[in-house]
């Protein structure tokens, strides 16, 4: 029932010609993972080049560095987690998407949310945040990051976490205690512990040996 919903708005999001960047675009980058399985939806900026290539959200370096911290954290990116941009097509150079190309794409955003009903949304850097949420001036990243808060999707309360883009980890090596990467390991052990370590869950991953 997920999967064909997704179809149809898949097809929509293929078609558009919604704003400029639908005349650049290689691929439309619809989403990642298993809508059956996945609790958490995780919510990105925009495709970049190598996603813009081969259609698929979070496979540049970025990607790979978010899949380590996952991977480490117990969480896995094909049950687990439906990945998915603000932006489903590439912005020139990378750049951070604009007004006008955020809301010709919201009505993808909140329809995928809509039928995946998640138990949690991720909202991985800034874009993702404002997509949802009014910040002032005072609210840095550093400062929303790894707190829980209520996102309102087309009337549903859905209970969300911000951290860091990997892109910002990329450029932040340090391990060190309360460092960016230090951070991102503890707001993923989080997600985690609150949403996909429930018994019954757990016990039904071992009898089908998955763990
Ligand atoms: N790749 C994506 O798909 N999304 C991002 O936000 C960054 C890299």
């Amino acid at each position: 029932m997920k999967k064909s919903c997704l179809e149809i708005v898949r097809q929509k999001c293929e078609s558009c010609m919604g704003c400029a960047l639908a005349k650049s675009r290689n691929n439309v980058v619809f989403a990642d993972g298993n809508p059956s399985t996945a609790r958490i939806v995780l919510i990105g900026e925009a495709p970049g080049e190598m996603e813009d290539e081969c259609g698929r959200p979070f496979v540049g370096r970025a990607g790979q560095l978010l899949d380590e911290f996952l991977a480490e954290a117990g969480i896995s990116r094909e049950n687990d987690v439906y990945m998915i941009n603000t932006v489903k097509c590439r912005p020139p150079e990378n750049r951070v998407p604009t007004d006008e190309e955020k809301s010709a794409c919201h009505k993808f955003l909140v329809a995928q949310i809509d039928i995946i009903k998640p138990d949690a949304i991720v909202l991985c850097g800034a874009t993702a945040l404002k997509s949802f949420v009014e910040l002032d001036k005072k609210q840095t990243i550093s400062k929303v990051r790894g707190k829980w808060m209520t996102v309102t999707v087309d009337g549903v309360e859905y209970p969300a976490m911000t951290i860091f883009h990997p892109s910002y980890l990329l450029r932040n090596h340090s391990m060190e205690e309360g460092s960016p990467r230090r951070l991102m390991q503890q707001d993923l052990a989080e997600i985690k512990n609150r949403f996909l370590s429930d018994k019954i869950f757990v016990t039904a991953q071992k009898e089908l040996a998955l763990v």
